[in-house]
């Protein structure tokens, strides 16, 4: 049976209310990258870190998963094949969705991470972070969210590597292409004899590197492909 992997990105989530990071309006407008997405920001001032890390959470709770990540695990549980989604969403729509085992790359909104001894633990979306909140393991605080930073290295890039040699068919969707390692994924794929799809708002800035294209809001054309990919496969 066929294998897919699926790489979805924050035009995902964009329909559900929350913003993606380039573009009008996007997160990255009106935030520097430097100032709460990287480890130096954080070292500089933890307590913008911390408000930036509370908003997106508290944002997190005012939102629904989308026809998009429901159609993905509608294919999830009925593809007789494999189908694996690797996100680099922190956002847990995929989940909340049905989605199951799903690879969070760039980590995840709900957890913290200690910069003093590695250690990562869940935070439930109903607490707040403060500049308190102390290790559990070694009490170093502050804690930081266990989000993937620039200059950081993505978590699970050994096992994403194995499921993209080893796939039939790639599919990115709602990712603007201009962040690596994720964007590099469709020419692995390719390299590796697999199909590769781009659905997107737009053509990306990899576009050429995939066979062919989708273009519109993922909350429609990501249920009408799931539909005819079952029809015709199952
Ligand atoms: P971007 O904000 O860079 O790109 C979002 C993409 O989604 C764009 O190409 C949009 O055209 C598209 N889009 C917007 N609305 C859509 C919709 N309704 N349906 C389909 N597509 C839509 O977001 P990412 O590519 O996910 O990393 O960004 C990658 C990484 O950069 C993020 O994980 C984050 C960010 O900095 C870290 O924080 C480490």
């Amino acid at each position: 049976m066929d294998k897919i992997v699926i790489l979805t990105g924050a035009g995902i989530s964009a329909e559900s209310g929350l913003g993606t990071f380039r573009g009008a309006g996007g997160l990255w407008e009106n935030q520097r990258i430097e100032d709460v997405a990287t480890p130096e920001g954080f070292a500089r001032d933890p307590q913008m870190v911390i408000d930036f890390y509370n908003m997106r959470r508290g944002k997190h709770r005012e939102v629904q998963p989308n026809a998009a990540h429901l159609a993905l695990a509608h294919l999830q549980a009925s593809y007789p094949g494999e189908v694996v989604i690797v996100t680099q969403n922190v956002d847990r729509l995929h989940e909340r969705g049905g989605a199951s085992a799903v690879i969070h790359m760039h980590g995840v909104l709900d957890a913290l991470l200690c910069n003093a001894c590695g250690h990562r633990w869940g935070w439930p979306f109903e607490r707040r972070l403060d500049l308190a909140t102390a290790c559990p393991r070694c009490a170093d605080a502050p804690t930081r969210p266990d989000v993937v930073w620039f200059g950081e290295m993505p978590y699970h890039m050994e096992e994403i590597e194995a499921h993209l040699t080893g796939c039939d068919l790639f599919v990115a969707i709602g990712t603007s292409g201009q962040v690596y390692p994720a964007a590099g994924f469709v020419r692995a794929a390719d390299q590796a004899g697999a199909d590769t799809l781009e659905i997107n708002l737009e053509a990306s800035a990899v576009r050429s590197d995939f066979a062919r294209a989708i273009i519109g809001p993922a909350s429609q054309t990501v249920p009408a492909w799931v539909d005819a990919l079952l029809r015709h496969r199952v």
